[in-house]
């Protein structure tokens, strides 16, 4: 699988729609980002939270968001779908992935902040990730999610995972996809370019 430059993160910056139209960038998480991360994940209702961190915890624990602001450690990277509200940026969603190449998989997962869930924008977010995976060479894109998760699992079926029993962990599901699409095909290209755009031209991501 081919590897992304790390001195650079910006460059893989993208920029999103929501369903109605509310610019959304998914970038790389920072070091900077540790304390608005963390309230985001704070700031998730209970259930989301658990759904998310599969299991009950109030926040994100010390080590994992550690992990998440350090991208490319242990082969994890997190992003953060940000929206600009009165000119500040604001986390409204995140993802993380593993890449493993010793079997060409691409492990993800995801959150949206309650308030913005319904709106496309986990959707969104999930093509996002496949079409990153894809551009890396990554042969098939799988996650795991808890059996009760119905919205997650309607996701993930509609983006057009199968869904099959997780190895060894029966709470859990995990949907899985072979990557077979080419990266020109995918909208990977027009998101990169609106973020470009958005860089140079702060305001014109102003929601
Ligand atoms: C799962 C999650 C990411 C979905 O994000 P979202 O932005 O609300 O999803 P979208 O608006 O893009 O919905 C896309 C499709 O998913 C399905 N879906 C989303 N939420 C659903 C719900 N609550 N119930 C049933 N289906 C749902 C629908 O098919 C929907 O398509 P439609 O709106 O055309 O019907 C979000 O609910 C979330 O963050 N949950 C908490 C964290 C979590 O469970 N993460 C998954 C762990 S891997």
């Amino acid at each position: 699988m081919k590897h992304i430059d790390l001195h650079d993160l910006r460059k893989y910056s993208d920029a999103l729609l929501s369903r109605d139209g509310e610019v959304i960038t998914l970038r790389f998480a920072e070091i900077a980002d540790a304390e608005a991360l963390q309230s985001y994940f704070r700031g998730l209702s209970a259930q989301s939270r658990y759904n998310r961190l599969m299991g009950a915890a109030s926040e994100l624990p010390a080590g994992q968001l550690d992990r998440f602001i350090h991208v490319g450690d242990d082969d994890g990277f997190s992003l953060v779908a940000t929206t600009r509200r009165d000119g500040v940026e604001v986390i409204i969603g995140e993802a993380r992935y593993a890449i493993d190449d010793t079997n060409d998989s691409f492990e993800i997962g995801l959150s949206v902040d309650d308030g913005m869930q319904g709106q496309g924008i986990g959707a969104a977010i999930l093509n996002n990730l496949e079409c990153r995976a894809a551009g890396l060479g990554a042969g098939r894109l799988l996650g795991d999610t808890l059996r009760t998760n119905d919205a997650m699992l309607a996701l993930a079926r509609k983006a057009g995972f199968a869904l099959a029993p997780t190895p060894g962990d029966w709470k859990q599901i995990r949907f899985e996809k072979a990557i077979t699409r080419a990266t020109q095909d995918m909208p990977c290209v027009r998101w990169r370019l609106a973020a470009m755009l958005i860089q140079s031209n702060p305001s014109l991501g102003r929601a």
